[in-house]
């Protein structure tokens, strides 16, 4: 299976960015065709620019030339990874930059016409395994009070817009500067794991 693994974390050292080399040679090993995306190293652009909120419904002229080759890699992908940090009980900027600049009309969704018209149709069909790989610097009972954003939007937003897979696995570790050695080791295996069942 072709993977695109998508890793928004700026420091090489970090425990999210071992994660992200977990997860992809993992998969390597398992005989899939990794595309490893990493956000920071590609300086890819958080923002929306005026442009491209002006040309947003504009499809297909709403893909710029910045935009296609992000296009082209989420659509010749059939599974998908994400490895992040969760920074105010969200996603960090540059990875919420790339979703509301890549997940765009035409590409991850198109609105119908006639009758129904309005309505949002998921698009990306060929993708059929989503996994997040999340770390949490709170505990899962203190992120729970907030309703733990990104772990919603993982079982409800990507289920929707991954509409060829099945409900996103959701991988989390909380507290995680209270972790051991041994704990922290033990969800790269988890992550490791659940690559190799690709
Ligand atoms: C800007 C920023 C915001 C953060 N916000 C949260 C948060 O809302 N909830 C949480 O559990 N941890 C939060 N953390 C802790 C990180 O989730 C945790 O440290 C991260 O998963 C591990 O990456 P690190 O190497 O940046 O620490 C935050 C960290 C930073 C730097």
């Amino acid at each position: 299976m072709r993977v695109l693994v998508v890793h928004a974390h700026p420091v090489e050292t970090s425990y999210n960015r071992s994660l992200y080399h977990a997860a992809c040679e993992a998969l390597a090993a398992g005989g899939h065709e990794v595309d490893a995306l990493n956000l920071h190293e590609e300086n890819f652009e958080a923002a929306m620019s005026r442009e491209e909120r002006i040309n947003y419904h504009d499809v297909p002229g709403n893909i710029t030339d910045s935009l296609r080759p992000y296009v082209e890699r989420l659509l010749a992908a059939e599974g998908i990874v994400f490895v992040h940090p969760v920074w105010n009980f969200g996603y960090p900027a540059i990875l919420k930059g790339y979703f509301d600049r890549v997940f765009i009309p035409g590409v991850s969704f198109e609105m119908s016409d006639g009758p129904d018209s309005g309505k949002l149709v998921p698009k990306l069909r060929k993708i059929r395994r989503v996994v997040f790989v999340a770390t949490y610097g709170g505990t899962r009972f203190r992120t729970m009070i907030m309703g733990d954003p990104p772990r919603l939007l993982a079982s409800r937003w990507a289920w929707g817009t991954f509409r060829g897979a099945p409900r996103p696995r959701y991988l989390a570790l909380y507290d995680m500067n209270n972790r051991g050695p041994d704990e922290l080791r033990a969800f790269q295996d988890k992550v490791r794991a659940e690559m190799a069942r690709f």
